[in-house]
């Protein structure tokens, strides 16, 4: 059943678990989602970001996950992820997504607050849940989101919590050191300044930047209040490259070609949901 986030995330808050959110760009990567969120019986959200909006429209994305989700035991969660620009975000609610992120992370604080408080009232009204982000991630290397000179910025755990009251936002994105992309040398994850954000807060904490973050680190953040991780760039490449090997192979008819895809992206979301859970 497609659902927003809101039930299956503070469920995953309490239980100190965190639901997977995993980028898809097509029906492969949609199926492959869904058939791991099948066989780990858990909640998914699935995530579409407008910069593949010229491989499906919103309205297109919208129908073929609710097909989907119907044949799924599982709540599935059509989010929208990250999104600087509020007349997009209209445009997503009205073709049925169940969740939406607003960033604004690149304004002042002040503007952030305001923009995110109109999306909230809007989408609260639809039924649509809504995440928003405070400081702001680097991006690593191969990262298909943000740009190059993206820097880090922290969140600060005093303006994470003006940021909440003021704007309702029902899931909180924040920067400690996890990068868009894969890593260049050791990351260095700040659970100091996380710890310090949920002791604040209380509520479901978003980590953007999955890929590659060492498991015992990301299991840290998810005892520190983390409930949603985003993983986009290991989806891609694990996939790709077991693309490439299946051509080195056999010259595979597309069909099937497409078939394996499914498997592939199905076998990484598998490895990300076990860890999530423990
Ligand atoms: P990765 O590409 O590093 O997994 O990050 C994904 C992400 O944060 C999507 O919003």
């Amino acid at each position: 059943m497609l659902t927003n986030f809101n039930s299956m995330l503070q469920t995953a808050y309490e239980q100190k678990k965190a639901i997977g959110s995993f980028n898809f760009y097509n029906y492969e990567t949609l199926k492959g989602i869904l058939r791991a969120a099948g066989q780990m019986d858990t909640p998914v959200i699935v995530s579409f970001g407008k910069k593949y909006l010229s491989n499906m429209s919103f309205d297109e994305v919208k129908a073929i996950t609710a097909a989907s989700a119907a044949l799924c035991r599982t709540d599935v969660c059509l989010h929208l992820d990250h999104c600087d620009k509020m007349d997009i975000i209209y445009q997503a609610i009205r073709a049925g997504f169940t969740s939406v992120m607003y960033d604004g992370s690149a304004l002042p604080f002040e503007e952030n607050a305001a923009n995110t408080q109109k999306i909230c009232e809007i989408a609260h009204a639809c039924g649509v849940s809504v995440e928003a982000e405070l400081g702001s991630l680097a991006a690593g290397e191969a990262s298909h989101e943000g740009s190059a000179d993206d820097v880090e910025v922290y969140t600060s755990p005093d303006a994470a919590k003006e940021f909440v009251e003021r704007t309702g936002v029902d899931a909180l994105a924040v920067s400690i050191g996890t990068v868009h992309g894969l890593y260049k040398g050791t990351p260095n994850i700040r659970t100091d300044i996380l710890r310090a954000i949920n002791e604040k807060l209380h509520m479901p904490l978003v980590l953007h930047g999955g890929s590659g973050t060492p498991e015992a680190k990301v299991k840290e953040c998810i005892s520190n209040g983390i409930a949603k991780i985003n993983v986009n760039t290991e989806i891609s490449d694990y996939t790709v490259q077991h693309t490439r090997e299946l051509l080195e192979k056999e010259n595979p008819h597309l069909s099937v070609a497409a078939l394996n895809q499914i498997q592939y992206v199905s076998e990484v979301v598998r490895k990300y949901m076990g860890i999530f859970a423990n």
